[in-house]
């Protein structure tokens, strides 16, 4: 008896404990081991799944609280699968008392925001006459609950919208961006924030740009912010953003980042469609895949592999929610490609469906933004489920299995899959895949199945006739074909009416060539990858 109510009352212990748990499995600090952001304590990978969300304008009060409740919004982050999020903040707000002791309340008077004002009344009364850094906590407090991890991000100095060449917010010695006081402010908020364990990380700064850029002051000062935010809150990790709106980290290559904590250290980059033309991206996007991804690689994804390898937090990428961006559209895959391929931890542009305040205009649609303007859901749902197979952890630190292949199709976001037929479902039941030599069969694990070519505008079959050769074609890589007959190749192809597999003529191929004509097809619906997984 004394022994079975033992039991009951340590099985209702653990009910009553199961939130903190949760909460705490969160909230242990991280550390880096290799390429990989790991739980401190127990090794395991930790992977940052994130949505940015911003609190760095001139209000200086986080977006959406004045169309939904805090709660609903925490809620809302972690009901559409993300592990965290890229919380902003100004440097001014913690560094200046004018800007730290100002009230919600107050900051919107002083805008003559009176909608804004009457919405937070309404969904968030308790946070009128909080201070603006009050409110930065409170949010932050909110998104622990719902067991979700903030990286803290030092977006601008002066609250406003980011980020032009010379809008004094772009590197060290702008007339907005003291040196002295960035450090101040990075000091303030590692202190701020020192006990709180659902801040895991902090970024040093976003976007560093501009006249004034240089190497040599990048190092010296992206060093001594490093080393201040670690001693005044040794546990959190400390990411550092490049060069050029960062994009870039290539000069590491020559001379590594100096600091005796490396096991802290995170890299970041942003990567968006913005620097090719729109024109550009439809005549010839196997072809500007491909440089896009060789830049990628070569500006900072290098930091992953090599012998002194650094986790990579893909901190900022996004598109138009409406899918009318062409160029975005394509972007998007080829980058999806890539993410999943290296496995990074990343944080999508972005949550917000509205800004309060932005470059002067109220209530600012937010076209990247994944809810919907008035917040109550995401704009576009389908959106949302390309993101599905580089939320989850694919690659693991330690591998409890040996490393097999998803055929992965970033346009669907879904994988292949063998039974009757071959077609795409959800990457988690897919099919899994020997590793594939260029030229040679596609075979699944285990059986032996491959991937064969019956004829153009057929299915592609699965059986255990392994005849068909697969390469990887066009400039991009992204098309996988076989031969069919004397001469002739065929390309794996998304079926337009279902989700089945069928091969077709290959699209865009040589779109990399001088002079060649603009490809009039869009040959995104061709592009597939095979990601290596091995949890
Ligand atoms: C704080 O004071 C400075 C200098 O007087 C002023 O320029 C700035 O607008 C003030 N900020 C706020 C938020 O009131
Ligand atoms: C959602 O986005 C996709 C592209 O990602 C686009 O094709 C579609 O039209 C969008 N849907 C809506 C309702 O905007
Ligand atoms: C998505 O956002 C656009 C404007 O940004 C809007 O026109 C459209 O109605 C939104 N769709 C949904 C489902 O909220």
């Amino acid at each position: 008896m004394a022994g079975k109510k033992f039991q009951s009352e340590a099985f209702f212990l653990f009910l009553f404990l199961l939130p903190y748990i949760a909460v705490f499995c969160n909230s242990l600090p991280l550390s880096t081991s290799s390429r990989w952001i790991v739980d401190q304590a127990t090794g395991k990978r930790v992977k940052l799944a994130c949505v940015n969300w911003v609190s760095h304008l001139q209000p200086m009060i986080a977006e959406g609280l004045d169309k939904k409740p805090l709660k609903y919004i925490a809620g809302k982050v972690s009901s559409m699968g993300f592990n965290c999020v890229r919380f902003t903040w100004a440097t001014y707000m913690f560094t200046r008392a004018n800007y730290s002791k100002i009230t919600v309340s107050q900051s919107l008077d002083n805008f003559g925001l009176k909608d804004a004002k009457a919405g937070i009344a309404r969904n968030n009364p308790q946070v009128l006459c909080l201070s603006v850094v009050d409110l930065h906590k409170a949010v932050v407090n909110e998104l622990g609950k719902n067991n979700i991890m903030v990286v803290l991000d030092n977006h601008v100095s002066q609250p406003k919208w980011c980020c032009s060449d010379n809008d004094g917010n772009g590197f060290f010695g702008d007339v907005n961006f003291d040196p002295k006081e960035w450090l101040q402010g990075l000091s303030i908020v590692a202190r701020t924030y020192k006990d709180n364990p659902t801040v895991v990380a902090m970024s040093m700064r976003n976007e560093l740009r501009g006249a004034l850029q240089s190497k040599d002051d990048w190092r010296l000062y992206m060093e001594e912010g490093a080393t201040t935010i670690h001693r005044e809150n040794p546990n959190v990790l400390i990411i550092v953003s490049g060069l050029n709106f960062d994009t870039n980290l290539e000069f590491l290559k020559t001379k590594p980042f100096r600091v005796n904590f490396n096991d802290k250290l995170v890299f970041e980059a942003h990567w968006y469609a913005f620097s090719i033309p729109r024109e550009k991206w439809i005549a010839q996007s196997n072809n500007i895949c491909a440089y896009i991804t060789r830049n990628a690689k070569n500006n900072y994804l290098f930091l992953i592999r090599g012998n002194n390898p650094f986790p990579l937090f893909l901190s900022e990428f996004g598109i138009d929610q409406r899918g009318v961006n062409e160029a975005d559209n394509r972007y998007i895959s080829c980058l999806l490609a890539t993410a999943a391929e290296y496995d990074i931890d990343w944080a999508l542009w972005a949550l917000q469906g509205s800004y309060i305040l932005r470059e002067g205009k109220a209530n600012h649609d937010e076209v990247y933004g994944l809810l919907d303007i008035n917040w109550d859901d995401a704009n576009n749902s389908s959106f949302l489920e390309k993101l599905q197979l580089i939320k989850q952890i694919n690659q693991d630190v330690v591998p409890n299995h040996p490393t097999y292949y998803l055929l992965y199709h970033p346009l669907s976001g879904q994988c292949v899959k063998f039974c009757k037929t071959v077609y795409l479902t959800n990457c988690k039941t897919a099919s899994r895949f020997d590793q594939h030599q260029d030229g040679g069969p596609i075979k699944l694990a285990g059986p032996s199945q491959c991937l064969g070519v019956v004829g153009e505008g057929v299915g592609a079959r699965a059986s255990n006739d392994c005849s068909s050769k697969w390469r990887s074609v066009s400039s991009s890589k992204l098309h996988l074909a076989a031969p069919s007959g004397p001469g002739k190749f065929l390309c794996l192809e998304k079926n337009d009416a279902d989700s089945t597999i069928v091969t077709k003529k290959c699209l865009c191929m040589g779109d990399n060539l001088q002079n060649a004509p603009s490809c009039p097809q869009n040959p995104e619906i061709q592009w597939f990858k095979l990601v290596p997984v091995n949890v």
